[in-house]
């Protein structure tokens, strides 16, 4: 038996994920009215064939003004559920476990895409095709200059927004995913409801922190209900805002407590970006594994199973992460875009010569190639020998 924590199979309620290397949702900017197409497919089948146990797709609409972009995909109509199943079933062919992110980007809506500079829309944007749209939020507060002013949710439109996000979740299993996520970080509609600087209300969704927390709830108690008990339900926490007046660890915890109740059986830890104002600095400091500073403290607070996420690079520092007991699962966003197979070259580097999770169909050819690299270096060679003078 190996005492290699990365590769150990981690159970969530009935879904078992085969190892602890999880996908981190990332927005791809390429649906065409919240529809996946072949990209989606390719772009996360390509983590699956590389061997990540889980596979979490990006920030899904529950709503089409809750979109960042244009480009966002979405889950608030049947026909996006369709176009989500095969990229589902291909990810279980490859026995990865099928997550999705649900979101609402709230006061952070109708924007560019990221590579565009993620600012707000604009008419000029209207006349190539892609108008701003108006976008909604606890509070009549902008996330920064230049940002839209969101229209104050009524609680007509809050119960509304609920019933969007029960929706949604039960397209999700329709489409077959094992796990949904919560995004209920990054200054998007849940974190701008639960944090003070972005929730001015004083009615029964905000004043204290237990009426800022209630519209959370509320979203994560209807989404259980909408999954069943038997797949697991992630929530990602913004875990500090980094601003004078803003979220603490200490609420966080607090507030991942509550999230157990609603039905949330794992955390996944990331930070700030409640406001866009890039004058005011939120950022934790960008070092390798940044959260784990976080989520080591919000798994010893909680009891909960925590996910962490944040320059995680090597195998090594993966797996020191799990045994120093910082979380339970390692999410990996950049990484697996520089590297799909970075599963399973973290699974060759930590449990030198078992290829045995690579796909058949490819497994075989590169552990020939392994042994024959090695045959050389034994011998002296390696790959320019023959061109060195
Ligand atoms: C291209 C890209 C898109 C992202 N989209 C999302 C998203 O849809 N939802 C989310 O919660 N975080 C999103 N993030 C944040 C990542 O999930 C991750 O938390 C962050 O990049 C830090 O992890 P990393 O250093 O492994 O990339 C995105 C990041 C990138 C680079």
């Amino acid at each position: 038996m190996s005492d290699v924590r990365l590769f150990e199979p981690l159970p969530v309620r009935d879904v078992t994920l085969p190892n602890r290397v999880g996908v981190s949702p990332m927005c791809m900017y390429s649906a065409t009215d919240g529809r996946a197409s072949d990209y989606h497919l390719v772009h996360l089948g390509r983590f699956a064939l590389g061997g990540a146990g889980l596979v979490i797709a990006e920030a899904t609409a529950v709503a089409p003004e809750g979109r960042i972009s244009h480009g966002d995909l979405g889950l608030w109509d049947d026909s996006q559920t369709e176009a989500l199943r095969p990229v589902v079933e291909f990810l279980h062919r490859q026995g990865s476990v099928a997550g999705v992110q649900l979101a609402h980007a709230g006061r952070k809506g109708s924007a560019r895409v990221a590579w565009e500079g993620g600012r707000p829309l604009t008419q000029e944007d209207a006349a190539h095709g892609e108008p701003p749209w108006p976008v909604v939020g606890p509070s009549a507060i902008a996330a920064g200059p230049g940002w839209q002013t969101p229209v104050e949710m009524s609680v007509e439109q809050i119960a509304a927004s609920v019933e969007d996000w029960r929706a949604a979740a039960r397209r999700a299993v329709e489409a077959g995913f094992d796990v949904v996520e919560l995004h209920g970080a990054h200054g998007y509609l849940l974190h701008a409801f639960w944090s003070p600087v972005s929730n001015r209300r004083e009615d029964a969704y905000g004043g204290s922190a237990e009426a800022r927390m209630r519209y959370p709830l509320e979203v994560a108690a209807a989404v259980r209900e909408a999954i069943g008990e038997g797949r697991p339900l992630l929530y990602r926490v913004s875990a500090v805002d980094g601003m004078a007046g803003g979220l603490r660890l200490e609420d966080t915890a607090e507030f991942c407590r509550r999230l157990r109740e609603a039905g949330v059986d794992v955390i996944d830890t990331s930070s700030g970006g409640i406001v866009t104002d890039r004058a005011i600095d939120t950022r934790v400091r960008r070092g390798y594994a940044f959260h784990t500073p976080l989520s080591g403290p919000l798994r010893e607070a909680t009891g909960m199973t925590v996910a962490t996420v944040g320059l995680v690079v090597d195998p090594h520092q993966a797996e020191a992460i799990l045994q120093h007991g910082d979380a339970d699962l390692v999410l990996l966003g950049r990484t697996m875009l520089d590297d799909p197979n970075w599963a399973h070259h973290a699974r060759a580097e930590l449990l030198p010569g078992d290829w045995s999770a690579w796909p058949s169909q490819s497994g075989y050819a590169v552990a020939a190639r392994a042994s024959a690299m090695a045959r050389l270096a034994a011998d002296g060679e390696d790959p320019l020998t023959r061109y060195r003078r």
